[in-house]
């Protein structure tokens, strides 16, 4: 199949490629490397330098491909920012989107798969956290994303453009083959702030409150590794075109693991200590979030295969030396 993949240069877009490729689809980027980096892009994926909010040049590049799918992960993700500069998520995430979903729909582009995010449920409510869980974001990123997901849902209705929502909890490691070793800019997750502070990028790191309902006190997260994710991601292509019927399926492990936890794995696949100093809570940071990816397995046969906590630390750092 064609596919274009919209963001294709950044951290989960790059390895959304090479897995995309490696099942033989022809791929093309678009991407303006306002986050993604150069050093991520493949040669036999046409590269692309363009932005989401000029609605000629998405248009452009779509009427001249003319793909089958499109992957679309081009999007500001930091909830903390989207509180602080919602019109900043507002132009990018949402009228970027739009840019993107009009443009498809006049390529006639037929499957649109879509980079959601767990923060579109907000608190849970229960554990671990299914797609009937309710969606109520806690930060105007996991809005932003909802907000899209209704538009798929209508343009399904109305244009006849399958969609998939991928609802990704916590992304994170590096392709287990060593092919992709762009590193984040000024990142905010929790495992590239441990490997800046491994690595002396950073003095220290500051883990966000150690007095959660948890057993050691700290936030525990599901994360997912980026292969497993990028697999996610042509699986659903293989549903759509199967089924001809919408998706919105969780991508999480359904194993919970605490920033602690990630700290030791780390100090252990590294052999060195990590500089952190416990301090306060990040306001609208939840104790514990934990996907029930069982739908995913269902109708994707989908089951992570490289989430394990000492491969996602061990790619992780493994990357972060490669940039030493
Ligand atoms: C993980 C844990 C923090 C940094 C966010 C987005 C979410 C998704 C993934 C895109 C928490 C703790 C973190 C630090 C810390 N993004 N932490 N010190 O908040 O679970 O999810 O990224 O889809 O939408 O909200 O990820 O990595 O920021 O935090 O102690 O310097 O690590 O408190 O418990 P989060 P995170």
């Amino acid at each position: 199949m064609k596919i274009a993949v919209i963001g294709g240069a950044g951290y989960i877009g790059s390895h959304t490629v090479r897995e995309l490729l490696d099942r033989g689809h022809t791929v093309k980027v678009f991407d303006n490397l306002s986050s993604g980096l150069e050093q991520n892009l493949f040669p036999e994926a046409e590269f692309v330098k363009g932005d989401i909010l000029s609605e000629q040049e998405i248009k452009n590049f779509l009427n001249d491909f003319r793909p089958e799918g499109l992957v679309h992960l081009a999007a500001f993700k930091a909830a903390g920012e989207s509180m602080l500069a919602p019109e900043k998520y507002s132009v990018n995430n949402i009228t970027g989107s739009l840019n993107i979903i009009n443009a498809a729909v006049n390529a006639q582009v037929k499957y649109f798969v879509f980079s959601s995010s767990a923060a579109t449920y907000g608190a849970p409510k229960y554990m671990p956290v299914d797609e009937n869980h309710p969606t109520e974001p806690e930060n105007y990123y996991g809005y932003t994303k909802l907000s899209i997901e209704g538009f798929l849902s209508w343009y399904s209705k109305l244009k006849n453009m399958r969609f998939a929502a991928l609802r990704y909890f916590n992304a994170a490691g590096y392709d287990v083959q060593g092919r992709i070793t762009g590193l984040e800019k000024n990142p905010a997750n929790l495992i590239p702030v441990v490997m800046e502070a491994l690595t002396g990028k950073r003095k220290e790191m500051l883990v966000f409150g150690n007095d959660y309902d948890t057993p050691d006190g700290t936030g525990i997260r599901d994360y997912i590794h980026v292969n497993d994710l990028a697999i996610g991601h042509a699986e659903a292509f293989k549903y759509l075109e199967r089924e001809n019927k919408d998706l919105i399926v969780n991508l999480g492990v359904s194993k919970g693991t605490s920033v602690l936890e990630i700290i030791q794995a780390a100090e252990k696949a590294s052999g060195k200590k990590v500089p952190y100093r416990i301090v306060e809570r990040r306001p609208g940071d939840p104790a514990s979030l934990v996907a029930n990816p069982s739908k995913a397995f269902e109708l994707l046969g989908w089951k992570a295969k490289y989430s394990d906590i000492d491969t996602i630390i061990e790619t992780t750092w493994k990357a972060y030396q490669a940039n030493a």
